[in-house]
Formats: structure tokens, C-alpha cells, sequence
């Protein structure tokens, strides 16, 4: 029977990365998505896609590393590298889908902010410093980096000036882009192992990437806008008549589906980066649904947090459903997604947290008066938090 792999069972360090990489030991892209499944709400699309790229791409770690399939039909076709580009919103789970990814395979991840990239001479931090970040998540174990995943967090931030709507920097991400094409196709890269800009008398580490797997994420806001022009101007030139069924509106929702590689670079990203990822994939934005899932039924969901709290005081904890509305209302209004969850249930806790250690009462309910008279009374956090008997 197929291996199910829960959090209790994906035990990273009882056998190195490598070992299990080496035998083949690996879960299927049907056991990643049912682990996933776990620990993130919806993103069903983004699930299956990276479970597919991770999957063939550790094969190819295999294939590279251990000679795996070298005596086979194909044992001259060399399989190329298939970074990962994933669009989306901020707090729709990007970080959060590959960090459980990573946790699942047990291999080392590194998350690395780009903003602060610089090309080689301006004050800021060389690409290389990314390799630095993968080298401390493993203790500079240098076998275990060489086979990491990277996320490249706001790649979007390195647009070319003037083409996007969302550039911020004063210094052009194009020459970062521009240096950061060695690093992610594959190549012998010198680290500093502290960090820092590089220093003839510092010896470096050498970090080979060949076998690095590089997921460049980010919100790329104005993209959606990019796509919608081009599917009009493909529509309009369909039929004879700008009113026929073919120029009609394209649905607004999906428009991340249909994101190509030339739409990323009127964007401005630079056509040699962007081939280096050919895996595109998006998270959806979160509607009020899901955040209420989110709240509730992830393994480590933010209500499991608190309830565990309670349950350390000898209560229980629960929210009515329309507490949950309420919640998930706010956290809609505030555009951040997910992210914004745990700072709400934060202030609609509070005074229960800070009574609940001497009340005698057992049994918690948070209903929607408590969480009204939470967050409209921010200022005045001391009145008491109404409570009932469930
Ligand atoms: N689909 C989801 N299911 C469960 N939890 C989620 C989901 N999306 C986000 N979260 C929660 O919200 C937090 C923030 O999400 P995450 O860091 O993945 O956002 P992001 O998409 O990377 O945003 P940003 O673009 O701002 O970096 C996560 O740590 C997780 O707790
Ligand atoms: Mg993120």
C-alpha cells in the first residue's frame, strides 16, 4: 500500500536527504498534494503544479547525482532544470506551500528576500548572499544545501524600470535579474559562509546550484492588467466584429491562468530569466470561505493555537459561526489575505486570555458581540469580553 505521509511521519533527519534521494525514497506528486492538504486551504491548481515540478525535479537530482536511469534507453538525454515561478496575491500561502514542501522532504529551504539584492558595486547585498542563507538553514552541510529549495520572495521587485507599474527601486533590478542567471540555471558559485560583501582574504565556500531548486515568487501587481490587454488585443483581432462572442470581457478571475512568458516580460523581467523558469503557477485570492476554513481546520490552525491555551487552563474554546463571518469579514477588508487572521483572533482574545487563567467558568463561546466589542473597542481592550455558556 502507498505510503501516506502525515507531519508525524515525515522525519527528515532519520535518513539524510540524500540517502532517500539516492533510493528512490521519495513521495509521489499524489502524496505531496494529500500532504498538503494538511496544512493548506484550497490552492488546489498551485498544490499539483509544484507537487509535479518538485517531483521530476528530485528525479533529475537522482538522475544527476547517482547515475539513476544511466544505463536505460535514454541514458544520454540529460533532463533540464525546471525552476518555479508562483504568482499571487500577499497571504494567499506562496511562502507557506513551499516552507511545508520543504518540511515534507526534508530538505533545506531558504527564503530570500530580493529587495534588498543589489548588482555587484552599489551598497545593498550580491546575489550570492542568497547561498549564504541556504548554507545556514542546513549548518553549512554543504551536500544537503547543493540539493535546497530557494525561494526568491518579491522577485517581482526587480522589474525593469519603466515597464511595470510597481517598481520601487532606485537601483535597476535588471542587473540583479542579470546576475542572478548563472546562479539559477546552474553553476560553481564562491559564498561567503558569513555573508557580506565578498573579500579577497576571506576564503569562500563553493556552492554548486546545478541540483538547487529555485522558486521566484511575488504579488506582480499590474501582471493582471498585462494579460487582460493581451487577451483583448488577441480577441479583437478573432472574427470580423469587435461585438461578436470572441471579444467579449475575458473572465477577470482566472487571468493568472493565462500568464505567458511574454506577458512577464512586458512586465520587466528579463526574457533570459524568465526561461530559466518555465513552471508558472499562481495562488487564487483567498475568499471569505476559505478564510474561515483557515481559521479552523489546518493541522495548525490559529483556533487549534488558542484552544490548546485554553485547554492548558483546563477550559475549552469555541467561536460560533457567525464570530467565524465576522472574522473572516475583517480579515477580507483589510486585503492581506491569511496573514491578517492571527492579529485579529489576537484582539478578540485578549481579555478572554487575560481572564481566563482565573475564571472558574469552563466552557468558553465567542460569539459575534464579542468580537464586535473587540475590534471596535481597540482603545479600550479592559472591558470585559461578554461570555456564555455553550
Ligand atoms: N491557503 C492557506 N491555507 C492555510 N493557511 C494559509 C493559507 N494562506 C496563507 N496562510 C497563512 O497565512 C500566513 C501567510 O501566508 P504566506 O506567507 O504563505 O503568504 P504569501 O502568499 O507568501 O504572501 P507575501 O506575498 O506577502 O509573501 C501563513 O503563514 C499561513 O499561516
Ligand atoms: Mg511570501
Amino acid at each position: 500500500m502507498a505510503k501516506t505521509y502525515t507531519h508525524n511521519n515525515v522525519a527528515p533527519n532519520t535518513e539524510s536527504t540524500l540517502k532517500r534521494i539516492a533510493c528512490g525514497d521519495f513521495p509521489t506528486p499524489k502524496q505531496i498534494v494529500s500532504y498538503l492538504d494538511s496544512c493548506v486551504i484550497g490552492q488546489n491548481e498551485a498544490k499539483k503544479r509544484l507537487a509535479v515540478a518538485v517531483y521530476n525535479h528530485y528525479k533529475r537530482v537522482a538522475s544527476k547525482l547517482f547515475g539513476i536511469g544511466d544505463d536505460g534507453p535514454f541514458a544520454d538525454v540529460e533532463i533540464d532544470k525546471s525552476n518555479v515561478i508562483m504568482l499571487g496575491n500577499t497571504g494567499t500561502g506562496k511562502t507557506f506551500l513551499i516552507q511545508n514542501i520543504a518540511k515534507m522532504l526534508g530538505v533545506p529551504c531558504h527564503i530570500h528576500d530580493c529587495t534588498k539584492l543589489t548588482e555587484a558595486g552599489y551598497v545593498g547585498e550580491d546575489v550570492e548572499n542568497i547561498l549564504t542563507g541556504l548554507l545556514r538553514e542546513c549548518d553549512y552541510d554543504i551536500d544537503r544545501a547543493q540539493v535546497g529549495i530557494v525561494c526568491l520572495d518579491e522577485i517581482d521587485k526587480l522589474a525593469r524600470k519603466g515597464e511595470s507599474m510597481s517598481v520601487v527601486r532606485d537601483v535597476s533590478g535588471e542587473g540583479v535579474q542579470q546576475s542572478l542567471l548563472k546562479i539559477v540555471e546552474g553553476d560553481i558559485v564562491g559564498v561567503m559562509p558569513q555573508g557580506g560583501r565578498k573579500h579577497p582574504e576571506q576564503p569562500l565556500i563553493q556552492v554548486d546550484t546545478t541540483n538547487i531548486l529555485f522558486i521566484g515568487m511575488g504579488a506582480f501587481c499590474g501582471l493582471e492588467k498585462i494579460v487582460e490587454k493581451r487577451l483583448h488585443k488577441d480577441s479583437a483581432t478573432i472574427g470580423f466584429n469587435q461585438k461578436t462572442a470572441a471579444v467579449k470581457e475575458p473572465n477577470t478571475e482566472n487571468l493568472l491562468d493565462k500568464v505567458t512568458a511574454a506577458d512577464l516580460s512586458s512586465f520587466g523581467m528579463i526574457p533570459e530569466l524568465i526561461g530559466r523558469f518555465p513552471v508558472v503557477t499562481h495562488t487564487n485570492p483567498l475568499g471569505k470561505d476559505d478564510l474561515k476554513r483557515i481559521i479552523q481546520f489546518p493541522r495548525n490552525a490559529i483556533l487549534k493555537q488558542y484552544q490548546k491555551l485554553a485547554y492548558l487552563d483546563g477550559k475549552t474554546l469555541t467561536f460560533n459561526d457567525e464570530a467565524l463571518d465576522m472574522i473572516a469579514d475583517v480579515a477580507l477588508s483589510n486585503g492581506t489575505g491569511a496573514r491578517g487572521l492571527r492579529g485579529i483572533l489576537e484582539t478578540v482574545l485578549t481579555d478572554f486570555m487575560f481572564d481566563a487563567a482565573d475564571s472558574k467558568e469552563r466552557r468558553l463561546l465567542v460569539n459575534k458581540y464579542c468580537v464586535e466589542r473587540a475590534l471596535q473597542g481597540l482603545s479600550s481592550s479592559a472591558a470585559p469580553v461578554s461570555r456564555k455558556r455553550a
